[in-house]
């Protein structure tokens, strides 16, 4: 449900497809040697979220996370510096931590299998059962490093050596969130889903709102224009016949009387102050970096989202809310009302994907079809396609 005009309105045309155009074939939503060649050519090349700085907040805290069939150790060093490592011994290759987060005792981390142990700066410290034998060579021992990169309280990492531009794949300009106080956020609810639908599913529903209607009443409530299953006035062919409409439902942002995404549809109050008019007209504003995450952000609360593969048809979903600190000191602000709201409308897509995975096994159904209101859906399969075709 993407509305990051990608382009000013002055010059903007009907965005819908103008001819019939193919979904992807069936077969790559499910099958392991179309999927493990997503994994090399997409998620092991790109930069990918992981998690909030704040998450890992203090020294020898850690977080553990899967990309596909790589294990990613993110920990805090006693220097405050966030380090990414593969999650693997370099004695024989045992994963080092197992639990999903936790703190390291002694500044240390040590293997459970045969107990070498490392520093936070992944250099290897001990090796308990005597000493170091002299033929390892030292510099085949520190464990192995991923690069890291933090945008405003956001943890990339990227598993390539070669690696993309940090950026590359945000659908808008970076400056799209300038308003929002993104960096001094704080996480006021966390919640993991494993969806069970390939991680391509996801975008596509993600990319297109004719599903709104019949999936999302609350949100078509809440969000006039969706209830037409478009995203925004473009996405009408006659859209110049309602240029000068009024309404929501024609122009797009939140119902008359609604500040923002919660279940009353009323502000959580501590609103963003430099956000402009327009931006607190239209109420919602996505930001999107393929592979892996999304934003959309609201007057009072940024939601943050985020992919991980786990498998041809296994995903994890997080999903952060991220609030002002004032919101969440203040005992008079009860998140639970942005939350619960956004919560029903990501169950509700999961529904709608995991669904749609079961029905793609059907043996004559080769690929579906687009229509034109999913163009995004169409973009993201550009997308894919040039990534896949991108040499290694
Ligand atoms: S595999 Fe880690 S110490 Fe042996
Ligand atoms: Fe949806």
């Amino acid at each position: 449900m993407t509305n990051d005009a990608k382009a000013a309105p002055a010059t903007r045309e009907y965005s819908g497809l103008r001819r019939l155009e193919y979904s992807l074939p069936s077969s790559w939503y499910f099958d392991p040697c179309q999927y493990a060649l997503e994994l090399e050519r997409v998620w092991y090349r790109n930069w990918i979220y992981l998690c909030r700085a704040d998450t890992i907040a203090a020294p020898s805290s850690f977080r553990t996370f899967r990309i596909g069939t790589q294990p990613i150790l993110v920990l805090r060093d006693e220097a405050d510096t966030l380090r990414a490592f593969y999650n693997t011994c370099r004695h024989r290759g045992s994963m080092l931590c197992n639990e999903p987060a936790g703190r390291l005792a002694g500044n240390r981390i040590t293997c459970p299998y045969h107990a070498w142990t490392y520093r936070l700066s992944g250099e290897l410290a001990a090796i308990p059962t005597g000493g170091r034998p002299h033929h390892i060579p030292i510099g085949e021992t520190a464990l192995y490093p991923i690069a890291l990169s933090e945008w405003h309280g956001f943890v990339y990492i990227n598993l390539s050596q070669s690696s993309c531009r940090f950026g590359d794949n945000f659908n808008a300009n970076l400056q799209t969130l300038a308003n929002w106080p993104l960096s001094e956020l704080r996480g006021g609810h966390r919640q993991t889903m494993r969806l069970h639908c390939n991680w391509k599913i996801f975008w596509e529903n993600y990319n297109e709102c004719l599903h709104c209607p019949t999936v999302h009443p609350g949100l078509s409530n809440l969000v006039p224009i969706y209830r037409r299953g478009i995203m925004e006035p473009h996405d009408d062919p006659n859209w110049r016949a309602h240029a000068a409409a009024t309404t929501p439902a024609y122009q797009g942002g939140l119902r008359a009387g609604a500040a923002t995404w919660s279940v009353d549809g009323r502000s959580l109050g501590h609103e963003f102050p430099a956000l402009t008019d327009e931006e607190r007209r239209i109420g919602y504003h996505y930001v999107t970096n393929l592979p892996s995450h999304y934003l959309v952000a609201h007057v009072d609360h940024v939601r943050s989202s985020r992919l991980l593969p786990l498998g041809p048809d296994e995903t994890e979903l997080e999903i952060e809310w991220l609030f002002p600190t004032a919101s969440l000191q203040d005992p008079a602000v009860d998140i639970r009302k942005a939350c619960d709201f956004s919560a029903q409308v990501m169950a509700e897509d999961a529904a709608a994907c995991e669904n749609n995975q079961r029905g793609l096994r059907s043996a004559p159904h080769a690929h579906g079809m687009l229509m034109p209101e999913e163009y995004d859906v169409f973009h993201l399969h550009e997308w894919l396609r040039a990534q896949l075709a991108a040499a290694g």
